[in-house]
């Protein structure tokens, strides 16, 4: 609504209102969930332009932990990703799985480490990138501790961000990537009225319980995965189903049907930097498709 209104103002009464009109128009960021190798990454980059027009995104970041062959990520894909028209990249636990990565990791602005690994491992803690509007947005992702490999504390780890970000940059993103609903419902309401949003990754799976919390700190426990659908978390169904019953190794091959592209949409108020709505996003193929022809790509 408050977007809409600050359009209609500006249209009223010229470039005079342009400095009140950026100060209600929301900022609207959309995180995209894990893309899961070659499907993900093909039904994305066809569609994310279409979807910021249609959407009136500001700001599209996604989690690219798995985006290479499902797990890892390489310069190639980063830039491929950039490409389309994604504005930032945050990773997880598969963060280092390609040795091609540690070329970017510290010389691309765009992409972010888990900030709760060790202070020396390569990479950033947090970025801070522009959207359409010229506004500043800080974008960082943590480690989960249940059910995961040992890090750093991440609550203790997301107050050392905040206290590292410049003063004047209020709207901040968290990509959230664990495994236990807990632990991201307790980051959550940790973070309450410091962050924009708290957004879970990780999981594959996307929930329903999206919310502003009283502090105006968007929720969700995960925000889905993008990648083929008939699959277990992206995986070829028989391979794993092989390795479950006979506990013989096999390769765990990236499915290919049904991809989809799954994801939450914030709406933040750039002043306080606090949100006012979350809505979950799914687009299958065909959805996708339509996209593409709203873009021209
Ligand atoms: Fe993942
Ligand atoms: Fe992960």
């Amino acid at each position: 609504m408050a977007r809409e209104q600050g359009f209609r103002l500006r249209f009223a009464h010229g470039s005079l209102l342009t400095a009140l009109t950026r100060k209600i128009i929301a900022l609207r960021l959309l995180l995209i969930g894990d893309i899961v190798g070659k499907p993900g990454r093909k039904i994305l980059t066809r569609a994310v332009r279409g979807l910021k027009i249609e959407e009136k995104l500001d700001l599209v970041v996604a989690n690219g932990e798995n985006a290479a062959a499902g797990s890892g990520i390489t310069p190639t894909i980063y830039h491929e990703l950039l490409a389309a028209g994604i504005d930032c990249v945050t990773l997880g636990d598969h963060a280092y799985r390609r040795r091609e990565v540690f070329s970017i990791l510290e010389t691309e602005k765009k992409i972010v480490r888990p900030a709760n690994y060790p202070q020396d491992a390569p990479g950033r803690t947090f970025t801070i990138v522009r959207g359409r509007n010229q506004v500043s947005v800080a974008v960082f992702a943590l480690l989960g501790r249940v059910f995961m490999s040992p890090v750093d504390c991440p609550l203790r780890a997301a107050d050392r961000v905040l206290a590292s970000l410049p003063s004047d940059v209020r709207v901040i993103l968290l990509d959230y990537h664990a495994e236990a609903t807990s632990d991201k419902q307790l980051m959550g309401r940790y973070l309450d009225g410091r962050v924009s949003a708290v957004m879970g990754t990780h999981t594959h799976v996307q929930t329903a319980d999206e919310q502003v919390l009283p502090g105006g700190t968007a929720y969700i426990s995960d925000v889905g995965m993008t990648g083929p659908f008939y699959s277990i978390l992206g995986r070829r169904i028989d391979r794993v189903l092989e390795t479950t019953k006979t506990f013989r190794p096999t390769h765990f091959e990236v499915a290919t049907k049904d991809p989809r592209i799954c994801g939450a949409i914030v709406d933040v108020d750039p002043e306080s930097g606090k949100a006012t709505s979350i809505r979950r996003i799914s687009i299958d193929q065909s959805q996708a498709d339509r996209l593409a022809d709203v873009s021209g790509t």
